[in-house]
């Protein structure tokens, strides 16, 4: 059993520091946020994420897991230091590291024994050993302490499962006997761990997040020319991921990825590649591509309604991803945004991040349910793939509208039942467009 300390207790900071605490180790996870620590003591979540609920309680109940806001109390007895906290998009695209810089300077000032800082936070190359000098120049009295880059690599809505069941363990440090250390914490989820220098632990994060997004991209450019010579994109990307090569994996074509990761890493690595003289083209154009889809989603509308200003256009799915309440930089919404730019009246419906979307869109309108949503609305924008939304009762749906207009901006749907329930169905690189048509006469 190791005494741990998380800072930040955001999607990171609480699921690592739970799990941590389900393994046997003693934690203690810290946040600046008061709210976030009373409401956590109370067994209030801040986030929707599936599992962590009970893990939680039951953690907290075998005292193997307290909150606190008190950087003294939390480092009292801490052997590992996890910097959990975010780090969000700058104004030029470069990653803001204040959050870090205030939650090293913080750690310093109270480090009275030895402990070793691993940070989880998605940082810039180089940021560890920024750091180690941050600490060294904060603290009272010179206390030993090694920096070890541990990033983190879990998805949210399956965040748990992903932390207890990682792909790898990747582990950065010029200390090796501090990066062993590390790696023992680790042993118990039976993944492969890999020990390498600082910044090239800090690089996998990057190279590992612009990759996953350029298949997106990838897959989106296909299917935008599916939706010219009129293939399905749905079969293209099944067949290509039957080569082993290739895989099955974050080939699904959309309205483009979303999240407060892909966007801002991305964006990242391409201000650190040009401000070191490089010139990330296959960057930039992920990032064009990624942009486009959210349009394409529009100018389907356009096609199908025509001027959008005056029309009621309902989004099926807020929350960037299925299975979570984030709406950090989420598709649906910016969708949202560019048809209430166009005077377009804006509905929505979400199983879990409505709450968020009261606050922070308020023009959208917001339905109990997705019946409700379709009400006398001219076409429905599926922008989350929420598993539940399958389910739905697409008759009823229809026969609410007041245009039986989809747009499936995830391909959630068989076309041909909507086309049999009367809809005009357009989804993404399926080769429903005007194209296939033509073609077949
Ligand atoms: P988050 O916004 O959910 O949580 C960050 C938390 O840190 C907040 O609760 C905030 O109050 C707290 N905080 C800020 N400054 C602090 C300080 N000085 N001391 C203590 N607490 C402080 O962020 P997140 O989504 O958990 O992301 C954290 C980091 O992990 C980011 O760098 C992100 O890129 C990376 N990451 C995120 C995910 C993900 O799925 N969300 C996955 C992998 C990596
Ligand atoms: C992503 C990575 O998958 C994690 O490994 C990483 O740890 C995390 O970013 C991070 O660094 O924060 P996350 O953003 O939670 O995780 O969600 P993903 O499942 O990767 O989805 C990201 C976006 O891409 C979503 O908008 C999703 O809908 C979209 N997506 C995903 C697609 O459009 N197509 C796909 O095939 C897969």
């Amino acid at each position: 059993m190791k005494n741990i300390t998380v800072i930040g207790v955001g999607y990171v900071g609480l699921v690592t520091g739970t799990c941590f605490a389900d393994l046997g180790n003693r934690v203690v996870a810290l946040d600046i946020n008061e709210t976030r620590i009373e409401n956590l003591k109370q067994g209030i979540m801040p986030i929707y994420e599936p599992g962590l609920k009970e893990i939680v309680e039951r953690n907290v109940k075998a005292e193997r897991l307290r909150f606190t806001t008190d950087y003294a109390e939390a480092l009292r007895d801490a052997e590992f230091v996890f910097i959990c906290v975010g780090t969000p998009e700058g104004v030029d695209g470069e990653a803001d590291l204040r959050y870090v810089r205030m939650a090293a300077e913080s750690i310093a000032k109270v480090m009275d024994h030895e402990m070793i800082i691993v940070n989880k936070s998605t940082v810039p190359v180089g940021t560890g050993d920024w750091v180690a000098d941050i600490i060294r120049e904060h603290q009272p009295r010179p206390v030993p302490f090694a920096v070890v880059s541990c990033p983190e690599f879990l998805r949210e809505g399956s965040a748990v499962r992903d932390f207890f069941n990682p792909d790898r363990t990747v582990l950065g440090s010029t200390d090796k006997e501090a990066a062993n250390r590390v790696a023992q914490l680790h042993l118990p989820l039976r993944a492969p761990i890999m020990i390498t220098d600082l910044r090239t632990a800090e690089m996998i994060k990057y190279a590992s997040n612009a990759f996953l997004a350029t298949r997106i991209s990838f897959i989106n450019e296909i299917a935008n020319i599916c939706e010219a010579l009129g293939a399905d994109v749905k079969e293209v990307a099944q067949g290509m991921g039957y080569d082993k090569r290739i895989g099955h994996h974050f080939l699904e074509s959309g309205v483009g990825y979303g999240g407060s990761c892909f966007p801002k890493d991305v964006k990242a690595l391409a201000y650190m590649a040009q401000v070191h003289g490089t010139n990330p083209e296959l960057l930039h154009a992920v990032m064009g591509i990624n942009q486009m889809q959210r349009k394409q989603i529009i100018i389907k509308l356009q096609d199908l309604l025509g001027d959008l200003n005056g029309k009621t256009i309902a989004i099926l799915g807020l929350a960037f991803k299925e299975n979570t309440d984030d709406i950090r930089v989420s598709p649906a919404l910016e969708i949202a945004e560019m048809l209430h730019a166009l005077g377009a009246t804006v509905r929505g419906y979400d199983p879990a991040a409505m709450d968020h979307v009261a606050r922070a869109y308020p023009f959208v309108q917001l339905a109990a349910d997705p019946y409700e949503l379709a009400q006398a609305c001219d076409a429905i924008v599926v922008a989350t793939p929420w598993n539940e939304f399958k389910g739905l009762d697409m008759a009823r749906i229809g026969g609410v509208m007041r245009q039986k207009v989809m747009v499936d901006g995830r391909n959630l749907y068989d076309a041909e039942r909507l086309k049999a329930l009367g809809f005009v169905y357009r989804g993404v690189g399926r080769g429903y467009n005007g194209a296939l048509e033509s073609h077949n006469g």
